[in-house]
């Protein structure tokens, strides 16, 4: 694997974008700062605190689907490997813990050009605070366990799951993963909306196709993509 680290660029998932010929398989961007992070659906990712970690990866002729649910799965199992702490998967493929509420650790957009699969990956690792507008809905790693760990020594063990998943997928298939999403689902049995409120109904599980199957007058709906929301936001957890 190759990483190239910047201090500070307009988005690492937009640098591989615009060098992707040029760059050979398995490259890592890193930036300490991005200016103009970006998350899924057009979201801001608010990346300009050095303490937390952006970073992107490119695979090429990655033949894996549902491929952002299983990195996801990486990602999770990184968090709970380095921190012992009860984490949850938000479908499709962010991190959340909860303190008090949900509150998202980290994000993962996946793109697809051609043959390429631009894996971009942001964590709150160490920050000690973020802007007031996400303040109640983002915490970082360090501020919920009070660990501190390095970007290398995170990104490190990613990597040992990253790698170890995609064999693991390539023999077995998608099977363990979605046990393991759905052990770990956020908003299990609880009504959500999805797509901006065009669906509502009971979460029951993610599918034998990453899709997620919610359930509503008795009738269950697959969604397989999307973004989900809790209807129930003074719901104790
Ligand atoms: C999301 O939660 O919507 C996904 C967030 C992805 C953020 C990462 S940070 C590194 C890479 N560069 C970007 O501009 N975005 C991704």
């Amino acid at each position: 694997m190759k990483l190239i680290w910047f201090n500070s660029i307009d988005s690492t998932q937009d640098y591989i974008k615009s060098h992707i010929k040029e760059l050979m398989d398995d490259t890592c961007v890193l930036a300490n700062v991005q200016t103009k992070g970006r998350g899924r659906y057009g979201h801001v990712w608010f990346s300009s605190l050095e303490e937390g970690l952006y970073f992107s990866i490119l695979k090429k002729n990655l033949h894996i689907e549902p491929f952002s649910l299983v990195v996801g799965v990486s990602l999770f199992k990184t968090i709970k490997t380095l921190y012992g702490i009860r984490a949850f998967i938000k479908w499709p493929n962010d991190i959340y813990v909860l303190l008090e509420k949900p509150r998202k650790v980290a994000g993962i957009l996946v793109e697809k050009i051609k043959e390429n699969t631009i894996i971009g990956i942001g964590v709150n690792l160490n920050q000690e605070d973020f802007p007031q507008d996400i303040s109640d809905r983002a915490i970082s790693l360090k501020l919920f366990t009070g660990i501190y760990i390095s970007k290398q020594h995170f990104l490190t063990t990613f990597f040992d799951f990253f790698y170890q998943d995609i064999d693991y997928f390539n023999s077995h298939g998608f099977e363990d993963f979605r046990n393991i999403i759905n052990d770990n689902l956020l908003y299990k049995n609880k009504l959500i909306t999805a797509n901006d409120g065009k669906v509502s109904g009971i979460l029951k599980e993610v599918d034998k196709d990453g899709s997620i199957v919610i359930e509503k007058d008795n009738r269950l709906i697959s969604l397989n993509a999307g973004e989900i929301e809790s209807m129930m936001p003074k719901e104790t957890w």
